[in-house]
C-alpha cells in the first residue's frame, strides 16, 4: 500500500481540517464523506468532489476505503469505532476518546482485539512548540524534570447554542477540550497516579458543569504538575505550558512564534531566555494525518493508541471526581 484511502465521518469544520490534510498529503486520498446534516454534507462533498453518505455504515461497506476519521460528537465515538473496526478499517478517532470509563474500556478492548490501527486524535502531540519541548526534555536538555504546568484556556461562550452535544453533563470542560492540556502533561511527564482538583462556575452559568478547573497531579518519578482549564475565560485561545527541569525551564504555547528556554549553561544566564522560533500551528491536522498514514503504510506502532487516549480520559475523570468530592482521587487505568 502506498496511499491510505480515507472516509471521513462528519462534515464539520474540524472534519474539513482533516479533509484538507488528507487532500494535501501525498500518502493519503479522500474517497467519501458522511454526515446526517444534508446541507453540510452536500456542501462538503461538492468542495472536495467526493462521494457522500448519510449513513456511515453504508460508507464502511466500501472496499476502496482503508481508514476512517471519526469526527462526530464524543458520545458517538464508541459505536462508530466498534463498527469501523468490524468493517476492517483503520481508525483515527477524535479526542476525547469517550466521555466515560465504561466506553473507554470497551474501545480499548476492541482496539486490542483488532489487527487494524487505532489512533486517538490528541492533536497537540503535533503542535510544533510542544513537539520541540518534548524532544528537548527527552534529550535531557533541561535536566531532570520536576514540575509541569499545562493549560487549556478557550472561551466557549460563543459556541453556546451550536453543537448542543457539548452541553451534555458528561462533557465537563476539563474532559471535552481540557483533555488537550491533560494529554500534554501526560505525554511529557507520564501517567499521573493521583489527582486533586478544585473548580468553579462563574463564567458559563447556563452550562451544566463548572467552567474553571485546576488540577494538581502526581506523576511517575516524583514529578508533580498542575493542569488549568478554563472554558469561560476572557482571553484568546491558548495553551501556555511550562516545563521545569533541574538544568532549565521551557515556556511554550500553541499560538506564539517562539518558545522561551532558560538554561543554567546559557551565557545569558537566567534572566534572558533563549528564544527558539516555532511555527504557529495549533491544529496540525496535516502532521497528524501524515503520521497516521505513515504508520499504516509502514506497519509501525501507533503513538497515541486507544490505551493512551483512554488513559488521558481516565486522568481527566479523576480530576472531575476530585473537584466534586473534595478529596484526592486515584486514576483508574484498569481497561481490561
Ligand atoms: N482536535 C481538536 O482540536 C478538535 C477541535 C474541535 C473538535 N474536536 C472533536 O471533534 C469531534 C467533533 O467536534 P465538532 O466541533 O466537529 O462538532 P460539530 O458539532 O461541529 O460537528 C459534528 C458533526 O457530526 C455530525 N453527526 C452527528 N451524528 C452523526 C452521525 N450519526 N453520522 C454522521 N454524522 C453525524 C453532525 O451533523 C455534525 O456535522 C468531537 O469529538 C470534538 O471533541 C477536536
Amino acid at each position: 500500500m502506498n496511499k491510505v484511502r480515507f472516509g471521513v465521518i462528519s462534515a464539520s469544520g474540524m472534519a474539513q481540517a482533516h479533509m484538507n490534510a488528507i487532500v494535501a498529503n501525498r500518502s493519503t486520498q479522500l474517497m467519501a464523506v458522511c454526515d446526517i446534516d444534508e446541507e453540510r454534507l452536500n456542501k462538503c462533498a461538492e468542495i472536495y468532489g467526493v462521494d457522500k453518505y448519510t449513513d456511515y455504515k453504508e460508507m464502511l461497506k466500501r472496499e476502496d476505503i482503508d481508514a476512517v476519521v471519526i469526527c462526530t460528537p464524543d458520545q458517538l465515538h464508541r459505536e462508530m469505532l466498534e463498527e469501523s473496526l468490524k468493517a476492517g478499517k483503520h481508525v483515527l478517532c477524535e479526542k476525547p476518546m469517550a466521555l466515560t470509563l465504561e466506553d473507554c474500556k470497551a474501545m480499548v478492548r476492541v482496539a486490542n482485539a483488532s489487527d487494524k490501527k487505532v489512533m486517538v486524535g490528541q492533536i497537540c502531540r503535533y503542535t510544533p512548540g510542544f513537539v520541540k519541548a518534548k524532544q528537548m526534555i527527552d534529550a535531557g536538555e533541561i535536566g531532570e524534570l520536576f514540575f509541569v504546568e499545562t493549560e487549556y484556556a478557550h472561551d466557549y461562550s460563543h459556541i453556546q447554542g451550536m453543537g448542543g452535544w457539548r452541553l451534555d453533563p458528561l462533557r465537563h470542560g476539563f474532559l471535552g477540550g481540557g483533555c488537550h492540556a491533560v494529554d500534554l502533561a501526560c505525554w511529557i511527564a507520564g501517567k499521573p497516579t493521583e489527582v486533586m482538583a478544585y473548580s468553579n462556575k462563574k463564567m458559563l452559568k447556563d452550562w451544566p458543569t463548572d467552567d474553571c478547573t485546576i488540577a494538581i497531579m502526581k506523576f511517575p518519578n516524583d514529578v508533580i504538575g498542575k493542569v488549568f482549564v478554563s472554558t469561560g475565560c476572557k482571553r484568546n485561545y491558548t495553551m501556555r505550558s511550562v516545563f521545569y527541569g533541574s538544568k532549565g525551564t521551557i515556556i511554550t504555547d500553541n499560538t506564539s512564534p517562539h518558545m522561551q528556554v532558560f538554561r543554567t549553561d546559557a551565557d545569558c544566564g537566567f534572566t534572558t531566555p533563549m528564544l527558539y522560533p516555532i511555527n504557529i500551528n495549533n491544529h496540525n491536522a496535516m502532521g497528524e494525518i501524515g503520521d497516521f498514514a505513515d504508520r499504516i503504510i509502514k506497519d509501525l506502532p501507533i503513538a497515541t493508541t486507544a490505551q493512551e487516549g483512554a488513559s488521558t480520559v481516565a486522568a481527566a475523570l479523576a480530576a472531575i471526581r476530585s473537584a466534586a468530592s473534595g478529596l484526592p482521587e486515584k486514576v483508574d487505568y484498569n481497561f481490561d
